[in-house]
């Protein structure tokens, strides 16, 4: 008995410790990930903020069911619907997969430094390969250490031919649609693709007072978190009505305008939060 624990502590000391090394090899990481023996990703979204969101997200039952995940980036949402059961799981991204983070993060300092406008760092030479893919390195390494079987795709939602994705039960659209240029277009095509219900995580605005007029924000440079990528704000009447234009037929607010906001005084500034919503084909 004695000989057989021994053998093993070392082992999982050691397992532990080569995750623990692959792990701090990524350079940035966006999803916390538990990956087994007390290793966990060193995301931007923290577990705690990865619970609250699951929680506020409400997620169907996914048994047996396919589920895409657009905007996967580290995959912590394409690998916890796999864990609940879904029978297919595509994770898609291309635009941080592409990017590597050290040189994007480099070049953005040295425009700053230059006091130049950051060009869109696709067309920059040396931090956009869409060969090398060096932002999906941590995806990757979950789906290794995980042995999860969920497919990839690394395409632009917004042109990809998508005759060659088909269809799912559910969708998650998490964090993308601010970066949709042309959102109404964007939700068109999440509806040819969904059969069931898609998921809709955002950044969201609130005008005291026009609650119930359709609005949104628009953002022409980097005004918003310092990210010349995030495009269009909506408040929560302009999401629902995007999404009936663009097909879906009921929504479903599963994360709206946080209660003191309804105290604020009509008329003035407009205040963000996130918001989720459900939305049905049928
Ligand atoms: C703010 S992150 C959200 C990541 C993840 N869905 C979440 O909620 O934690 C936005 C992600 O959407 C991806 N993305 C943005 N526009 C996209 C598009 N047109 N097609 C595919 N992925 C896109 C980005 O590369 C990035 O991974």
């Amino acid at each position: 008995m004695s000989v057989d624990r021994n053998a093993e502590i070392p082992q999982g000391l050691e397992r532990r410790a080569a995750k623990r090394d692959r792990v701090a090899q990524i350079p940035k990481w966006w999803h916390s990930i538990d990956l087994g023996d007390g290793v966990l990703t060193p995301g931007h979204k923290t577990p705690a903020i990865l619970e609250a969101e699951l929680h506020d997200m409400d997620l169907p039952s996914l048994k047996g069911r396919s589920v895409l995940d657009i905007g996967a980036w580290d995959g912590f949402y394409s690998f916890i619907t796999e864990q609940r059961g879904a029978a297919r799981v595509v994770a898609l991204d291309h635009f941080v997969w592409a990017l590597d983070p050290v040189a994007a993060a480099a070049f953005q300092r040295h425009c700053e430094r230059e006091g130049v406008v950051v060009p869109p760092l696709d067309s920059v030479v040396g931090v956009w390969d869409e060969e090398g893919l060096p932002g999906k390195a941590g995806f990757d390494l979950c789906h290794e250490v995980l042995a999860s079987n969920v497919e990839t795709v690394v395409a632009d939602f917004n042109t990809m031919d998508l005759s060659t994705l088909g269809s799912f039960d559910v969708v998650l659209y998490l964090g993308v649609i601010y970066h949709e240029p042309n959102p109404m277009n964007a939700l068109m095509r999440l509806r040819s693709i969904t059969e069931g219900v898609a998921i809709i995580e955002s950044e969201m605005t609130y005008f005291p007072g026009r609650e119930h007029s359709p609005i949104a924000e628009f953002f022409p440079g980097a005004e918003l978190a310092g990210d010349a990528t995030n495009w269009w704000v909506p408040n929560a009447a302009c999401l629902e009505g995007l999404c009936r234009a663009s097909g879906f037929a009921r929504v479903e607010m599963k994360k709206g305008p946080p209660r003191p906001f309804a105290s604020l005084a009509p008329g003035s500034e407009a205040v963000h939060y996130r918001g989720i919503f459900h939305a049905f084909v049928e």
